[in-house]
């Protein structure tokens, strides 16, 4: 869900529906605004596309200098005009937007019942409208700190009150939260690019934490009402940083920055050709006392993951575990003082990484976050960050984020590798070398675009598609799948090729297209023999290959190169050809490719 709320001299209308398009990235089913104006509160809100409630507000505008928005992605009850946000209480003095869920809402709101209220949606959010209406004592700042203290769970709050028309109230706990500073104008937002377009400077609230805005001041209080002085955060992010830049998609636009990404994400941590990490308080005495490292992360992040344990075991020799979060923090895992727990998240909200977090650090263990979003709640609480500075990823379906995560990755094992003397320090620069090389590698990728335009409109109409490989291919297929599914609605499994006979075999017949990444060189004959295995079931099978065994076109029916270059880095490049092949084949379906059905960019709730 996406929170904007703005305060000034402007129409708030024009200030949120603009805020609000710029959230709508982060995936939802619904969206409405409030506004004050003579103290009285007026909503609109629609079930669908932003375009939904501009409609309405077309015939007739909701006018008012100041005004909270809000973007749905539906959690406790269906997408629906009564479940979208902004929240009123009956009398429409209180209207709220809200992030996050109030796990005690269902007892909540029996008392509210039984006190005579009277609920119109499903809705957790709704429970907090009717709760500071009915606890109102003519204030609403000191209300508000007194109903934070009956909700359980997590919120990121944007609060009016009819009766004190100029101001905005907003707190948050567990779910962010952002307050944008203006020249006689001010914000709230839950994400920096709602706000890019009027401000750079913001505050990051943290938990528990209340902001009182009006147009000319901003007081943050902590939960008692004492005031704190909080630091000015300047965002850096270039002007069209979150705009498509003339890209019919933010996909396509965040694919060809992938090369910059990289660099961005590798020259931060480049000293003398070698990596180098003086971000981290990690250090190598510290490091003698770890005897276990975990990965946990969720979707794209986790393949990050499972090819960072491939690097951290080739590298620094060190047996990891990688985990999906949402797994990990319901199995009792085991974690203690002398655990490195590595989270990875592109957004650095994700609620169950976030969870995984909190669990390890009660533990004892030591926290690192690898994550793309500075001051999220992940680098917050992560007792060590490394940034993946790939700039603002919007399409849901993540791609530079995740070749900048595995580019940490394999600096960071090659950077425990030294500490722990198992890497010698002529392979380190090796790695770093070609690591730096990778930018050049996704241009090469990226140059072939209309190759694999041209077999996405041949194909596009296939309900089914399988990624075969071995090693680190089999991370760079599963990420490739997950791209598939997420964006083009395509049936899709990526399996280990030397299992397909364990099952999967069964289900290749006439014409089935298969794509082998073949990019390493140890398993390159065995990845033939599956070739042949599902070749003579009748599959079509395209391969991914290294130059050097371009000449595998007559064994296959389609062959996609990449220049020749060390096995460790194929992953980087290769995923490249799979995004593409995913994008081009969701375009050829009609599919929303920056904000596939079901999905959101930013999955702050369980
Ligand atoms: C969602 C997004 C994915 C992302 C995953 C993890 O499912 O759609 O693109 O990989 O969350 O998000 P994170 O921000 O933690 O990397």
């Amino acid at each position: 869900c996406g929170i904007v709320g703005y305060i000034g001299d402007k129409q708030a209308q024009d200030v949120l529906i603009e805020g609000l398009s710029r959230l709508e990235y982060r995936g939802y089913d619904s969206a409405g605004i409030a506004t004050i104006e003579n103290n009285v509160i007026r909503v609109e809100k629609k079930k669908g596309r932003l375009k939904n409630l501009e409609d309405v507000l077309a015939k007739e505008a909701l006018t008012g200098r100041t005004g909270i928005g809000h973007t749905r992605w539906a959690t406790h009850g269906v997408p629906s005009d009564e479940n979208a946000h902004p929240h009123y209480s009956v009398n429409k003095e209180i209207a709220v937007v809200h992030n996050g869920i109030i796990e005690n809402y269902m007892v909540l709101k029996e008392e509210l019942k039984a006190q005579g209220h009277v609920f119109v949606s499903e809705t957790d959010t709704e429970v907090i409208a009717h709760l500071i209406n009915e606890n109102y004592t003519g204030d609403i700042v000191e209300t508000v700190q007194k109903v934070m203290k009956k909700l359980k769970g997590s919120y990121a709050l944007g609060i009016l009150c009819a009766k004190e028309p100029e101001k905005i109230v907003a707190v948050r706990k567990d779910s962010p939260l952002i307050v944008g500073l203006g020249d006689g104008e001010n914000f709230i937002a839950s994400d920096i690019p709602a706000i890019l377009n009027f401000t750079r400077e913001v505050y990051l609230l943290d938990n528990g934490e209340i902001a009182v805005l009006t147009k000319d001041d901003i007081q943050i209080l902590n939960i008692n009402g004492e005031a704190i002085k909080k630091e000015i955060f300047v965002v850096d992010w270039n002007p069209g940083a979150a705009e498509k830049g003339g890209y019919d998609h933010f996909m396509m636009k965040e694919m060809v920055e992938q090369p910059k990404a990289m660099m961005e994400a590798l020259l931060s941590r480049c000293c003398e050709n070698s990596e180098s990490f003086g971000e981290l308080k990690l250090n190598a005495a510290m490091m003698e006392n770890i005897n276990r490292i975990q990965i946990v992360a969720c979707g794209t992040a986790f393949h990050a993951g499972m090819v960072g344990k491939y690097y951290f075991e080739k590298f620094a020799r060190i047996s990891v575990e990688t985990e999906a979060a949402s797994e990990y923090r319901y199995k009792n895992p085991i974690v203690d003082e002398n655990t490195l727990l590595i989270v990875i998240s592109q957004s650095g909200e994700t609620a169950d990484t976030l969870a995984a977090i909190r669990l390890a650090k009660e533990c004892g263990a030591w926290v690192l976050a690898v994550t793309n979003v500075v001051g999220s709640s992940i680098a917050r609480e992560a007792d060590d960050v490394i940034y993946t500075n790939a700039g603002p990823e919007i399409a849901v379906a993540s791609t530079k984020a995740y070749v900048t995560q595995i580019g940490c990755m394999m600096l960071l094992a090659a950077y425990m590798g030294r500490l722990n003397g198992k890497l010698k320090e002529a392979d380190s620069t090796r790695i770093f070398r070609n690591l730096m090389m990778t930018p050049g590698l996704i241009e090469k990728v990226l140059d072939t675009k209309e190759t694999i335009k041209a077999f996405a409109d041949k194909n596009y109409r296939i309900n089914d598609l399988f990624y075969i490989g071995r090693g680190l291919d089999l991370y760079t297929c599963m990420e490739g799948s997950l791209k598939l599914k997420e964006i083009s609605y395509i049936h899709s499994e990526s399996y280990a090729a030397g299992e397909l006979k364990h099952g999967p075999l069964a289900l290749i017949e006439e014409g089935t297209i298969v794509i082998a990444v073949c990019t390493q060189e140890n398993v390159f004959e065995k990845m033939l023999s599956n070739i042949k295995e599902v070749k003579a079931r009748g599959a079509h099978v395209l391969a991914i290959v290294q130059e050097a065994h371009r000449d595998i076109a007559s064994e296959v029916d389609e062959v996609w190169v990449i220049p020749e270059m060390d096995d460790d880095i194929t992953a980087i490049p290769t995923i490249v050809y799979l995004q593409l092949l995913a994008y081009y084949l969701a375009v050829a379906r009609g599919c929303d490719v920056d904000k596939p059905k079901n999905l959101a960019k930013s999955v702050t709730v369980e």
